[in-house]
């Protein structure tokens, strides 16, 4: 006698990527997008350069498919705009893959929210704009290296918004970065959303914020099932969201397979942050992890490999300030304690370094390792 089962079986990995873009529709700017990352692609390919694909900032969750209202997160894409530029400095050619309007490579310096870009300008004797005398040292240093970026043609700069444009944007883009085999990186600082309302559950209009609005629908008398995933019952805004199907394990095994491939791991609580990062690392089989808690992430981050946990943190004296940082917590995710006050141990006049200019050369050279194995493994 033959027993049906009491749950269905889970779908597949590869069924729910199926089943997630052939629900949610591909951003309209993506073929547009694709015929500049070819383009890109083939031209560095020919040229031997290694390509990283740099993500960053945060995806947005609409709860509307005529969007007034989405979920967001804190990502100001500070971290993939400047390791773009270290990647930039340590000889790829990056495509920046970002949420729009979140921070850039090279204009980041001028674009932050304590500092308008007209705090670094005045006007001379005879009216004309020019920067501050203070400023020009840097500023000619940054211009230099963007001027030079665009040059050389090693920036791409792409865009999303929603966790579906990103999706929809990294697994094309990896595609089409295929031919490059292992000269291809990832770099995936992007802080993606876990959770969405698929496009079968959006409503087309904007949610009224009273029920009398909703043109007498009457939503607790509608089977759950039924109801739209974001809707107004009584006098709540209610919201169901549904998990994203991690797509880590497509992006390793399916659509970059010969890539290096560097995940980032967040987490706010310090005692999960390692075991957290060695679940990814083992889950999904890649080459690195990165660990970062969101109050230290700008001052210590931790290497999860196959080869081990490596800690990487900005001296004392050389850290970067940080608005919403709290630097008396670094050292508490790997255990060990910062006996000493930071703030009376700054060397004044000692420039800040920017934990990404320790990141990136460190990746560079497990990469050339990586590359040099492949081509080993070939002869
Ligand atoms: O932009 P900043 O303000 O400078 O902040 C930088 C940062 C803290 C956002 C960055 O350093 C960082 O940690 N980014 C990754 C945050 C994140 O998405 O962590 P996670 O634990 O949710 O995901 C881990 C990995 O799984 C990520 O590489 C992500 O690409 C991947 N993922 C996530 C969700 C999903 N549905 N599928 C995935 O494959």
């Amino acid at each position: 006698m033959t027993t049906q089962p009491l749950v269905e079986p889970l779908p597949s990995q590869a069924a729910a990527e199926d089943d997630y873009f052939a629900t949610n529709p591909q951003p309209a700017a993506l073929q547009q997008h694709l015929s500049l990352a070819r383009a890109f692609v083939a031209r560095h390919a020919v040229e031997g350069r290694k390509v990283a694909l740099v993500t960053s900032g945060g995806t947005t969750v609409p709860l509307e498919n005529q969007t007034v209202r989405y979920i967001d997160n804190f990502s100001a894409g500070t971290r993939g705009a400047t390791s773009a530029e270290y990647f930039l400095e340590a000889g790829y050619a990056v495509i920046f893959l970002h949420r729009q309007f979140s921070l850039l490579p090279y204009s980041r310096h001028y674009s932050h929210n304590t500092r308008s870009f007209l705090d670094f300008m005045r006007e001379d004797e005879s009216g004309r704009v020019v920067v501050d005398q203070e400023h020009q040292n840097e500023m000619q240093a940054v211009l230099r290296q963007y001027t030079e970026a665009k040059k050389q043609n090693t920036l791409l700069i792409l865009t999303f918004v929603s966790i579906t444009d990103y999706l929809w944007e990294l697994r094309e883009v990896a595609k089409v970065m295929q031919p490059l085999g292992p000269r291809a990186l990832f770099y995936l600082a992007a802080a993606v959303s876990d959770f969405f309302v698929p496009r079968h559950r959006m409503v087309e209009h904007k949610i009224q914020s009273a029920e009398e609005f909703n043109q007498g629908l009457r939503y607790d008398q509608i089977p759950h099932a039924h109801r739209p995933a974001a809707r107004v019952e009584g006098r709540s805004l209610v919201i169901d969201l549904e998990p994203v199907p991690k797509f880590l394990k497509q992006l390793v095994d399916g659509w970059a397979p010969q890539a290096m491939i560097v995940s980032f791991k967040l987490e706010t609580d310090p005692s999960m942050l390692v075991n957290k990062a060695k679940y990814a690392l083992g889950r999904y089989a890649h080459h690195l992890v990165i660990g970062n808690l969101l109050t230290t992430r700008k001052w210590e981050v931790v290497f999860v490999s196959p080869d081990g946990v490596k800690w990487v943190r900005v001296p004392r004296g050389k850290r970067t300030k940080s608005v919403s940082g709290i630097e008396s917590l670094i050292g508490q995710a790997s255990g060990e304690i910062d006996e000493l006050d930071s703030a009376t141990h700054r060397f004044v006049g000692e420039p800040a370094v920017e934990i990404e200019s320790l990141i990136i050369p460190s990746i560079a050279e497990m990469h050339e390792k990586l590359m040099a194995n492949a081509e080993s493994g070939k002869q």
